[in-house]
């Protein structure tokens, strides 16, 4: 499969939105990569529907919401109407983890479940047959710039042999400190969705480091 890439709107210039989302639908990249935090779940706050539904408005490409909250629940039908094409919970945050994945289907979306660096990857395995994407968070969620924690790397082929085993069709996601570098490693072990978010937005020509990340093989 090629590979896709979903840069990080959190790491844009919030002043220049629409003229980031334009550089992205001009771009190689695949999807648009939205992360929402709620200074909960995680130590950040990053913008709600208002943002994501003014992304929309201009994205030609599908919003892959990436949701650092708790209570998830309570608001799968408005990420729907915000335009989130893909919605991802935290398995940390989820209580009534299959339930949430459902409710997510059912509202019309790809259903993704994210993992923290200290969350073994087998504890998807009752779920795994639900899901379109796994997402391998490889730093701690809450900001981007940080460094990349290698052991990602071996998760993601743990997850591509979950998904393998019990002929599941979901994608495996990396996010967080993905570089040319870092996303080699990845798409060596099988990753299937690189995120990026500051290695793509502090770069010069950002467009030309999505084709580069594209690239990969
Ligand atoms: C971190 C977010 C990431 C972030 C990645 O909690 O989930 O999506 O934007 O940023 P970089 O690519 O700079 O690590
Ligand atoms: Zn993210």
């Amino acid at each position: 499969m090629e590979l896709l890439i979903s840069p990080s709107v959190l790491s844009c210039d919030f002043a220049n939105i629409q003229r980031d989302v334009e550089m992205i639908n001009n771009s190689t990249a695949d999807w648009f990569h939205v992360d929402v935090m709620d200074g909960v779940f995680v130590p950040n706050i990053s913008f709600g529907f208002p943002v994501i539904a003014a992304i929309k408005k201009h994205a030609t490409k599908p919003l892959d919401v990436h949701l650092m909250i708790e209570d998830a629940d309570k608001y799968i039908e408005e990420f729907k109407n915000a335009g989130a094409d893909i919605l991802t919970v935290h398995f940390e945050a989820c209580r009534h983890l299959h339930r949430t994945i459902q409710a997510i289907k059912a509202a019309g979306m790809k259903a993704g479940v994210a993992l923290n660096p200290h969350t073994p990857v087998d504890l998807l395995s009752d779920v795994i047959e639900d899901l379109d994407l796994v997402l391998i968070m490889s730093v701690n969620p809450g900001f981007g710039g940080q460094k990349f924690i290698n052991n990602a790397v071996l998760k993601v082929e743990q997850a591509k042999n979950l998904i393998h085993r019990r002929g599941s069709r979901a994608l495996v996601e990396v996010d967080g400190g993905v570089n040319l570098e870092t996303g080699l490693e990845l798409v060596k072990a099988g990753a299937d969705v690189l995120v990026a978010g500051s290695f793509v937005f502090n770069s010069k020509d950002p467009a030309a480091t999505i084709e580069a990340l594209k690239s990969l093989k």
